[in-house]
């Protein structure tokens, strides 16, 4: 795993975020919220392509944390949470940032990311910094009193932690073992910015993994090597990826230990991921304000104790910009030049293209019993408008790895040309074998 000082160098295009935003929005991944009514700051919906590939980061994800583990089981807790929760997690007291007005220009900032400069003014002069907490509180019911106050959760890990008794009574798991949830959350950001990388509402994929305390600092490691290995593995370059220990002036209030791991972004290295140490701090806490037992009870050895937790956290909608800046690509076929989203095809928005060569009646029906035999097995577009090569174009741009072209030999032979996105390699393949040719090349990739 390369440490903090691998990929410094590696080069960065200075118009790859404008490109990929400009991409984001052009061709239906991520909009602006409320654009029609002038847009809300910070929120962004996720278009036809976006919720795709979202959807196929955190399946991915949850590939890799549940369904191919038999440790670690699943959950699905509740966005709204009471009081109590948070402050017993201790997140009412220690969840701020410390934020500094500029006497300038009055804006407003996190003092912690401004090196003592104002970004906008370039004053040097600040008020005094203040705590401000990020949750965001509302009120349940009809009443807007302090007895109805409620809290979006700021992170889902809380929900891992109070539902700890249930899942170990349910699935009698015993430690190690781990919960893992993916999900919104929802900090009101002071400095929301860099598109998606930092919203206030956004998606989280976290695991809280449960452990005998003396096994801790071993889980922590392990954790570091996996979570690492799967940005690499679904196409992030390892010149692009890199651990980072946290200094102990950074940790969580819950942490004794965090690395982060952090992609090279156009700004610079910045993080995808959270993996920490949380030790015991939340289930006792929790044990403590509810007076709940939260330990695990190993009957053949009598033993009781509190496991450590250590927790692989990270942001799904973040992950899934990072995918798209490694992926963008622009280079030359036949003396043109075309923009190429070279994403892993398990994470591509469409698997597959089924595009007729005209929309000659002859050609249509063949081309829709092609996508529907493929429909079942894969995410397919469909498009008939406009000059093949136009349509080879637009699926690179938005990352498809394999078009399917119905022509008219197909009538006479029974067969497609599949052409592949990055080497623009063309073969035939009969259709009543293009399921399994198909499937064949997602495997290998
Ligand atoms: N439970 C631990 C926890 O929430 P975190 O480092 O605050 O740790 C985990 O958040 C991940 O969630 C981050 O690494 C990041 O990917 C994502 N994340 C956090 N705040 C975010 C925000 N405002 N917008 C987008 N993603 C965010």
């Amino acid at each position: 795993m390369p440490d903090q000082e691998a990929g410094d160098n590696a080069p960065v295009d200075p118009d790859l975020m404008d490109k990929v935003v400009g991409l984001c929005k052009r061709r239906g991944f991520v909009f602006q919220s409320a654009e029609i009514y002038g847009g809300f700051r910070s929120t962004y919906d996720y278009g036809p392509l976006g919720v795709n590939l979202l959807r196929n980061v955190k399946n991915a994800w949850w590939e890799a944390m549940v369904q191919r583990r038999d440790d670690v089981v699943g959950l699905d807790a509740a966005i709204l949470s009471p009081p109590a929760v948070w402050e017993a997690s201790g997140h009412l007291s220690n969840f701020t940032d410390p934020l500094v007005d500029c006497r300038q220009c009055h804006q407003r900032w996190r003092q912690d990311k401004i090196d003592g400069v104002c970004p906008n003014c370039g004053s040097t002069e600040f008020t005094e910094a203040r705590a401000f907490n990020l949750m965001f509180k509302t009120h349940a019911g009809p009443l807007e009193d302090e007895g109805a106050v409620a809290y979006l959760r700021p992170e889902t890990a809380q929900g891992m932690f109070i539902n700890f008794a249930n899942v170990l009574q349910t699935t009698r798991k015993k430690p190690p073992f781990g919960i893992a949830q993916v999900g919104k959350s929802f900090r009101n950001e002071i400095t929301p910015q860099n598109f998606v990388f930092r919203t206030r509402e956004f998606e989280q994929m976290e695991m809280e993994y449960f452990v005998p305390p003396e096994q801790a600092d071993h889980w922590f490691e392990y954790w570091l090597g996996e979570r690492f290995a799967w940005y690499l593995s679904l196409g992030i370059p390892e010149s692009h990826l890199r651990l980072r220990h946290h200094q102990a002036d950074e940790l969580s209030h819950y942490s004794v230990a965090t690395a982060d791991v952090e992609f090279l972004f156009p700004w610079g290295w910045d993080e995808l991921e959270g993996i920490a140490n949380r030790t015991d701090f939340d289930l006792k806490a929790h044990s403590a304000a509810s007076g709940e037992r939260l330990e695990y009870y190993d009957q053949p050895s009598g033993e009781r104790y509190v496991p450590y937790v250590i927790e692989p956290a990270a942001g799904a909608t973040r992950t899934m910009m990072a995918f798209m800046l490694a992926a963008y690509g622009e280079d030359e076929v036949g003396g043109e030049t075309r923009t190429v989203l070279r994403l892993h095809p398990r994470l591509a928005p469409y698997q597959v293209a089924v595009l007729p060569l005209s929309k000659k009646e002859t050609l249509e029906p063949v081309a829709r019993q092609v996508l529907t035999s493929l429909q079942p097995h894969f995410m397919c577009d469909y498009d008939v408008t406009q000059s093949i090569g136009k349509r080879y174009r637009r699926q690179d741009e938005v990352g498809t790895p394999w078009c399917v072209t119905v022509d008219f030999d197909t009538l006479d032979d029974g067969a497609v040309t599949v052409r592949d996105r990055d080497s623009t390699e063309q073969v035939r393949v009969p259709i009543n074998g293009l399921v399994d040719e198909l499937r064949r090349r997602m495997d290998r990739a």
